[in-house]
């Protein structure tokens, strides 16, 4: 995810930026840049790659001056490069923003039918040509910024400096983390708080809408409207590495409290209710290729193979169109049945991960169309890729997969729901209706976070546990896999998902008083027919009756399940292609209290590597 900092003072504060970006390294980057205002104007210096990089062209020629900006940039739109590195500058203006604009084409298409040139293939750059507009118009540099913000459909978290109005940070905050740090005789902005801890912690967290002039003598700040607001001050006392985890004790449990925000930034700007329908950049798919299609062939590992599972279930359902799904380790030597009627999707978080990219490069020889679902910008699956449907997860540093996991499957239901339209099997109607769904998503994910504590002592209870099975049934099937991989690949306890209606052939030889087993029983919804539901109810008996121990997830206000359950953990209810969305959240956050409860390394677990580029 990308960095943001920013100084206004006395001091020179080239250097101070870069220190304060390094103190934002661990939230992953691909370039960087600064943008400086002094006596002799605005100076922008960027740089591809690391911050070493960026610190080398400084060194050629140091910037001058008292305000600044500073970023670290995770490519969103358009690949790592010194062109695409922020601060953008257009005129006197340079900007700095963490987020997505939406509509960021179309506003972009204005801008160049009026005239403006273009040196990047960012959202971010059309917030300087619209700022710089408005200031030709007679505006000031705050105004300026709050008409360009009117214009503007997105995530943002946004710094401006302006050579015409110096010593003044114009900053505002909508669902991308900004703080505002207090000092002497100088003011910072930051996305997160380590990139200022050494200069002050006394902070203000800036709220959404939130909108604030920034000098040196102090900090007003506004509403969307303009109307003055007054924040508390907070004074900061995390250690430095706590600080990096914005308080979390790991990346692993901050990131599973970030899947909200990583999973609206995936759908935002993509999926439009209104038209029942669904627009995705990077991909282009129309409607004659997507008719002749005879196969959907998804080749992926770990965890994205379990998201590929359930996208199988998506794309079927929506699309009506025959999907295979392979192990990427598996594929390349089964001699696969593919031909230019194949739809070849690799689904990887990293991108780099190599019995995907070779399965991948093996079905494009074949002649297969080719799609990535790629949480890296720039990474080699997504290179290799004609079409790319890129997950907004933001870095994922945890060694275990989870908020990439759940943007993977939004982004699956975002392209069976395309599919399902271009191939006519999905009405407008209830492509609206699936598209509503989706969107409710992300708030049905913080619902489920808020039941951590139940989670949590469930964890503790089952933490000394030498085996568990997850079990799951139709779409809560791959749950159990994952839900099984989480919990054996941080805690090193001993797991399995399975089917449930498989348990009776083979796995219930295991069951006894020393098995607990945790079963994924939401209720049905209208449109599964109460098939799996009560299916699930008589698994349940059967663990029971052979003395396991049952741990059940189960839907809010249901009471037949919990009847059954040792621990019960409750969750909200969505349509039957969402649910596991939303139903992997308590066994992320279950794995990571028992592993964390052991006192394993939950960020880095034993013999594992983040990208696996070895075959
Ligand atoms: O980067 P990728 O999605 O291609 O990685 C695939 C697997 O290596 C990865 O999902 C792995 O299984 C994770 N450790 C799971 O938490």
């Amino acid at each position: 995810m990308c960095g943001i900092v920013g100084y206004v003072g006395e001091e020179q504060c080239a250097a101070l930026l870069v220190e304060g970006l390094r103190k934002l390294e661990y939230r992953g980057y691909d370039s960087a840049g600064v943008a400086v205002l002094g006596d002799k104007g605005l100076a922008v210096v960027r740089a591809k790659g690391k911050l070493a990089n960026l610190e080398k062209r400084l060194g050629e020629s140091m910037p001058q001056g008292a305000t600044g900006i500073g970023h670290t940039r995770w490519a969103t739109h358009g690949k790592p490069s010194d062109e695409n590195a922020h601060p953008h500058k257009y005129g006197g203006v340079a900007v700095v923003h963490n987020g997505i604009i939406e509509n960021h084409l179309e506003l972009k298409e204005a801008l160049i039918s009026a005239g403006h040139k273009f040196s990047s293939e960012t959202d971010t750059e059309i917030f300087a040509h619209l700022i710089q507009e408005e200031i030709e118009k007679g505006l000031r540099l705050p105004e300026a910024v709050r008409a360009a913000l009117h214009n503007v459909r997105g995530t943002y978290a946004l710094a401006v400096v302006s050579e015409k109005f110096p010593d003044m940070l114009v900053v505002s905050k909508n669902a991308s983390p900004l703080v505002v740090g207090l000092g002497e005789d100088c003011n910072f902005v930051a996305s997160d708080v380590p990139a200022i801890l050494a200069h002050t912690r006394d902070v203000i967290y800036l709220e959404e809408g939130d909108f604030a002039v920034i000098t040196k003598q102090g900090v007003e700040l506004t509403d969307k409207s303009g109307h003055k607001l007054s924040r508390g001050v907070k004074r900061i006392e995390w250690t430095p590495t706590m600080a990096e985890k914005n308080g979390h004790k790991h990346f692993m449990h901050k990131e599973i409290h970030e899947q909200a925000r990583a999973l609206t930034d995936t759908i935002r700007g993509r999926a439009s209710v209104e038209e029942g329908d669904v627009y995705l950049d990077g991909c282009r798919l129309d409607g004659k290729l997507v008719q002749r299609l005879t196969k959907v062939q998804i080749v992926a590992c770990g965890t994205s193979w379990h998201a590929s599972i359930t996208g199988k279930l998506m794309i079927e359902t929506l699309a009506k169109i025959p999907v295979e799904v392979d192990l990427a380790s598996e594929f390349r030597y089964r001699d696969p049945l593919i031909d230019s009627n194949t739809l070849c999707i690799a689904v990887s978080q990293s991108g780099e991960t190599a019995d995907t990219l070779g399965s991948f490069r093996e079905a494009k020889a074949r002649g297969a169309r080719t799609l990535a679902i790629c949480n890296v910008v720039g990474s080699a699956i997504a290179r290799e890729a004609e079409d790319v449907l890129y997950t907004h997860a933001g870095p994922e540093i945890g060694v275990a997969s989870t908020k990439a996991f759940t943007t993977q499957l939004a982004a699956f239901f975002l392209l069976a729901v395309r599919l399902g339209r271009l191939r006519g099997t999905l009405s407008a109607a209830a492509a609206q209706r699936y598209l509503q769904a989706l969107n409710e998503v992300p708030m049905l994910v913080d619902r489920v976070l808020k039941y951590e504590d139940v989670i949590k002592q469930a964890a503790h209870k089952f933490s000394q546990a030498r085996d568990l099975l997850f079990l799951g049934r139709g779409p809560q099937y791959p749950v159990a896999l994952e839900g099984a991989l989480k919990l054996k690949e941080i805690s090193y306890i001993h797991a399995e998902g399975y089917a449930a209606g498989e348990m009776k052939h083979g796995p219930i030889a295991l069951i006894d008083e020393n098995m607990p087993v945790m079963v994924l029983a939401p209720r049905d919804s209208d449109e599964e027919a109460g098939v799996n539901y009560e299916k699930i109810l008589g698994n349940i008996q059967e663990v029971r009756a052979r003395g396991g121990r049952v741990i059940a997830i189960h839907s809010e206000g249901d009471t037949k399940v919990p009847a059954l359950a040792e621990a019960c953990i409750p969750l909200p209810q969505t349509n039957p292609l969402l649910m596991p969305i939303v139903s992997v959240i308590p066994t992320q956050l279950f794995s990571y209290h028992v592993a964390d409860h052991r006192g394993t390394d939950v960020d880095q677990p034993r013999n594992l590597a983040k990208s696996v580029t070895v075959e």
